[in-house]
């Protein structure tokens, strides 16, 4: 399976946001093959998205979490309250929290965790900078961000442990990594989810960072790269379909 997860980050009106989710299942409408397909909007349009895509192929996912079930902690919200507003899936550890928001390891692994709590399947997020690959700790930085962020998790057996190889410098940029670099840097990162006790038939890796309609194909044909995870492609609607037929044209040559 393929997964196409698309970030609308902090972008568009709740409105804007489900007229682009309407625009995106017109055009899957009739697909037999489809990629699983996640569209994270802003924690406000949480709810209009959720009333276009219900009963369609296509999920909930937010963009962020808190790192405590409940509480006084104003302007956060939690796990239960995602679920609540019809969400699956919540990205973790972005790397825009990481380095914008000072978000460290400790506190995407809370998140981790009290998202499978809440029953909602995390993607965890990580990457190294552009600093980091040049001094060679490309796949030591993405190992211990894997390693601490899966420490005490435990996923029940329908779920998926998902993680996402975003290196910072490709967020974007417009400049994705190479095809060969994400392949390699998904068997590290493979590696590590297998040491922190995710069975490998559970663990799907996703590449991020500068896919666009163009190059979705390059990435999705690895067997290694279970899926992308789009940010400014998926705002236009056009090219975040181009990635879902490059994924329904991988899935229809493996015979899926
Ligand atoms: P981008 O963002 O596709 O705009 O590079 C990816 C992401 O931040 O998840």
């Amino acid at each position: 399976m393929k997964y196409i997860i698309g970030n609308y980050k902090m972008h568009l009106t709740g409105r804007e946001s489900a007229a682009l989710a309407r625009g995106v299942l017109h055009g899957i409408r009739g697909s037999e093959v489809l990629p699983e397909i996640v569209i994270c909007p802003s924690y406000t349009a949480l709810g209009e998205v959720r009333k276009v895509i219900a009963r369609s192929h296509v999920v909930l996912g937010a963009q962020n979490v808190a790192a405590t079930p409940a509480g006084p902690y104003t302007g956060e919200v939690s796990a239960a309250q995602l679920a609540d507003v019809g969400c699956t899936h919540v990205l973790v550890g972005h790397s825009e929290r990481r380095h914008g928001l000072g978000e460290g390891d400790a506190a995407v692994q809370s998140k981790l965790v009290e998202a499978l709590a809440a029953g909602v399947t995390p993607i965890l997020c990580v990457g190294e900078t552009h600093d980091e690959r040049s001094a060679g700790k490309a796949e030591d930085v993405a190992a211990r961000q894997v390693r601490a962020g899966l420490q005490g998790a435990s996923f029940p057996k329908r779920v998926k442990c998902i993680i996402a190889y975003e290196p910072v410098w490709a967020i974007g940029s417009g400049s994705a990594a190479t095809p060969d670099d994400a392949v390699a840097m998904h068997r590290v990162i493979r590696r590590a989810a297998g040491e922190a006790g995710v069975a490998a038939d559970s663990c799907v890796v996703l590449y991020g960072g500068s896919v666009d309609g163009s190059n979705a194909y390059t990435f999705l044909r690895e067997r290694d790269v279970d899926g992308v995870l789009v940010g400014g492609a998926s705002l236009k609607v056009h090219e975040f379909l181009a990635i879902i037929t490059a994924a329904v044209d991988v899935l229809q040559a493996q015979g899926v």
